[in-house]
């Protein structure tokens, strides 16, 4: 398959003026050190790891210049953490050595979070590791991923940036990987990075978003930018509704206690559903530049009314209250649709409905949008269904155009049916890389298009926050739904008076190999 330049550049980092191997003046080769500080939790195992891994079987990361880091407070032996990782790898058939060589890069560290002497081993390590590989000025790279709670990010920012900073005098870099949740509102998030960006800049800071590492997510801006077909619809006078959904079919599963204090809009609507909105929204950027396309996405989320209490529907599964870390009166949603109104010339009129439920009857996440009728229809399209354009995000990645056809045969009679690319079938044999794997290689590359910038996380909270204040309040009240079900039906009836038909008697079903 012929591949294009903007793949080409790509892989040396797009919109950052990529010369042998340095980004603006910052050098992009030589020793690197990558540190998971929370190497023996959950998020570390099950994705970190698994995804560094991914990285050095596919040679993006190199065994005579990388080494990993484990920082955690768990006294363990390394070989204990090293057996604890490995249940988490899959060993490939033609390289069942590759596990073993992987595990032998990792080293720990133990130490608490707001410890001197912890983090001065870590620095004394890395360094030794920085000098057996002869680095020389310029070429230390110290990548830290911080698997933690966000009520440690500062102390342990302080404690990177006092020990930890490329005390060698190698120069270099130094970058830190957060993730969600940045805060629980607008003040507490603001308070966050505040006390992060007085220790690093923003270009030293990556905040992660995996659903910016979906194959589909980034996708979004090839497909609107790149392809005439969609530039003349994709504004108020052609469509109709646009959908951002996400299902779960299963509850929170021992993760009540932490969820219960976020939240569905705070866990995925305010993240995971606003970034995708933002790049079916945005106006096109004036290059690829991340800090163009981040300036896009801003400015959509400034465009954004405030979310009006009648165009939200919360929910509750029942039985949520039955795990014994949830208070028994909580009223925290699990459940939640709700419509944005972007006032701008593009899209003033059209509702965009975010909506994203635990416990439900599927599991998938996509994006549905929906076309106004046929004006002067002669072929009564109207009661078929209108044409929708989906995006599926997972699983079975997909992108399907539903639309009227003529039934083949004799008769002159019109069915629905679908234009689709689904990607299993149409691309056998590639592998769909993790999300995780993608934003740890644009780390190390130094490209920041896929992380969130401090201003839109403000933006962000600030659509949110005065609705999760009311529901914190107790104004707001989740209704109770059945687990297993499409969640309550006030958030059908809500999609229906904002205008969204639901065609009956067609369904999509993804091609089996
Ligand atoms: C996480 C949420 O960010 O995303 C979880 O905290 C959710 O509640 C998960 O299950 C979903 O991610 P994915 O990639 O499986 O859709």
């Amino acid at each position: 398959m012929a591949s294009d330049k903007w793949c080409v550049e790509k892989r040396g980092v797009v919109g950052n003026e990529s010369v042998g191997g340095e980004i603006g003046g910052v050098a992009e080769t030589g020793c690197l050190s990558i540190v998971v500080l929370g190497a023996s939790g959950d998020l570390a195992k099950k994705k970190t790891f698994p995804a560094l891994f991914n990285l050095y079987r596919q040679g993006f990361l190199k065994s005579n210049d990388v080494h990993i880091f484990g920082y955690a407070r768990t006294k363990i032996a390394l070989d204990e953490l090293r057996d604890r990782i490995r249940g988490y790898l899959s060993p490939e058939k033609e390289n069942p050595e590759s596990v073993s060589n992987f595990l032998q890069l990792i080293k720990y560290i133990c130490g608490g979070y707001d410890s001197e002497e912890g983090f001065q081993s870590l620095d004394k390590a890395i360094s030794e590791h920085e000098v057996s590989k002869n680095s020389t000025e310029g070429s230390s790279r110290r990548l830290f991923y911080l698997a933690l709670p966000p009520s440690v990010y500062p102390s342990v920012c302080r404690m990177i940036k006092l020990y930890c900073t490329n005390k060698s005098d190698l120069g270099g870099w130094t970058r830190i990987i957060v993730e969600k949740p940045f805060g629980r509102d607008l003040a507490t998030a603001e308070e966050l990075s505040a006390q992060i960006g007085e220790l690093f800049d923003e270009p030293e800071i990556y905040r992660i978003d995996h659903y910016l590492g979906k194959e589909l997510v980034q996708n979004l801006l090839v497909l609107r930018f790149a392809n005439r077909f969609f530039l003349p619809l994709w504004n108020r006078d052609n469509i109709d509704s646009v959908q951002i959904v996400f299902r779960e079919d299963f509850g929170t599963e021992g993760r009540g206690g932490y969820f219960d204090q976020y939240g569905i809009i705070r866990d995925i609507i305010q993240n995971h559903l606003l970034q995708v909105f933002c790049l079916v929204a945005m106006e096109k950027p004036i290059s690829l530049k991340p800090e163009h396309i981040r300036d896009e996405k801003v400015k959509v989320l400034q465009s954004v009314n405030p979310i009006k209490d009648e165009e939200v529907v919360l929910g509750q599964y029942e039985g949520y209250r039955d795990d014994p870390t949830v208070p028994k009166n909580s009223n925290t949603p699990t459940f939640a649709t709700m419509v944005l109104r972007i006032h701008n010339e593009r899209w003033e009129g059209v509702p965009f409905i975010l909506k994203a439920g635990k416990a439900l009857n599927s599991r998938k996440a996509e994006i549905r949008i929906q076309f106004k009728e046929v004006p002067g229809d002669i072929f009564r399209c109207q009661k078929q269904g209108r044409n929708e354009f989906v995006i599926r995000l997972q699983p079975s990645e997909a992108m399907y155009m539903k639309l009227t056809v003529k039934q083949p045969g004799l008769e002159m009679s019109t069915v629905q049916s679908e234009l689709d690319l689904s990607y299993r079938q149409r691309y056998q044999g590639v592998t769909i890389p993790e999300a995780y794997e993608r934003l740890i290689l644009d780390t190390i590359k130094g490209d920041q298009q896929h992380f969130v910038r401090r201003d839109e996380l403000k933006v962000a909270w600030e659509i949110f926050t005065p609705i999760l204040q009311r529901i914190d309040k107790g104004e707001l009240k989740p209704r109770a739904y059945k687990s297993g079900s499409r969640g309550p039906a006030e958030a059908d009836d809500l999609l229906k008076r904002v205008g969204y038909a639901q065609t009956h008697g067609y369904i999509w079903i993804p091609p089996t190999l």
